[in-house]
């Protein structure tokens, strides 16, 4: 489905970054037909101009859109730009570990597209995400609703593969979230999970119930697992951008766990994690805090917490 800008003009994605992540969201994000035009801005400007020509070769094949490497200057029109660029972890090494390397780099990707004129809708997918959610929102100048951090919507595709596996039932049947980091602090918060208004021990009643615990750790090591096999991650945070584009260009008002803002709505953290999201047209319409088990919260409280230490260290 293509979508057509209110003022006529063609529907318009910018990625700032070409890298795995950067080229394989537009990728997606090509197949998927969610926009008419698709620009590449990257530093790397050989690669940006590969990757576009690479991208728009599958266009006779594919979907129909203009893909081409450009400026900050194009990304003016976009209805939706998106941060991929920052430091890539390697092995064992934590997301937090690169928010001194990222920051400069997502602080110039924002900055850079403020001052070519973008108005529309920011998503941030560059680790830690967290934090780099607050740096492009502070460089941009733009509202807490209108910058979207990927956050746990990813980890919250894997809980549900993960559970899906465990209960015989497709991850799409079941609902539920992670919360809070993208990354070693965050929380699965299995009583929100629900199958059919189930909970997990009423599901598997008179079946063995899963090992939660383990199915925790598994699903906040896979980013780590990957990247030790392949060297990065790009289909599941490609997969994650794509989703949220659509809420917003489809003006769906759905429900997904991503990186906002907090202002202090958790103890005294002024950091932006993740919890579920109304996201529509204009981006977040409305933080949702879900009714958690005691564990639960004083996990989320510990996430916002180590958020905070990690962004006041970023800001000294
Ligand atoms: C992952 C990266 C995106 O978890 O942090 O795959």
């Amino acid at each position: 489905m293509i979508t057509v800008s209110s003022n006529d003009a063609p529907s318009r994605i910018a990625f700032v970054g070409a890298g795995h992540v950067g080229a394989t969201a537009a990728y997606a994000m090509m197949l998927r037909a969610l926009f008419e035009e698709i620009v590449l801005i990257d530093s790397n400007v050989e690669l940006a101009s590969a990757e576009a020509e690479d991208l728009a070769d599958a266009n006779a094949l594919a979907r129909p859109a203009r893909i081409w490497a450009g400026c900050y200057d194009d990304a003016a029109s976009a209805q939706v730009a998106v941060i991929t660029a920052g430091a890539a972890s390697h092995g064992s090494e934590s997301r937090l570990s690169l928010a001194s390397r990222s920051a400069a780099i997502v602080r110039a990707c924002a900055t850079g597209l403020v001052d070519g004129g973008f108005t529309g809708v920011l998503i941030v997918a560059s680790n830690p995400v967290d934090l780099m959610t607050v740096v492009a929102m502070r460089a941009a100048g733009f509202a807490p609703t209108r910058v979207i951090g990927t956050g746990t919507l990813l980890d919250t595709s894997r809980l549900k593969q993960a559970l899906g596996d465990a209960l015989h039932v497709a991850p799409g049947a079941i609902d539920g979230y992670v919360l809070g980091e993208h990354g070693d602090s965050e929380v699965a918060a299995f009583s929100t999970v629900r199958i059919g208004g189930q909970t997990i021990a009423q599901f598997a009643a008179g079946h063995p119930q899963p090992d939660l615990a383990a199915l925790a750790v598994d699903v906040r090591d896979a980013g780590y697992r990957i990247i030790t096999g392949k060297g990065y991650t790009s289909f599941g945070i490609a997969t994650a951008i794509v989703r949220i584009c659509e809420a917003i260009v489809r003006d769906e008002r759905a429900v997904l766990p991503v990186s906002t803002w907090i202002d202090r709505r958790l103890g005294a953290a002024d950091i932006c994690l993740s919890l579920p999201c109304v996201i529509g047209s204009a981006g977040i319409e409305r933080v949702l805090f879900p009714p958690l088990e005691p564990a639960e919260e004083a996990a989320l409280l510990i996430s916002a917490n180590a958020l905070t230490e990690a962004l006041n260290a970023l800001d000294r």
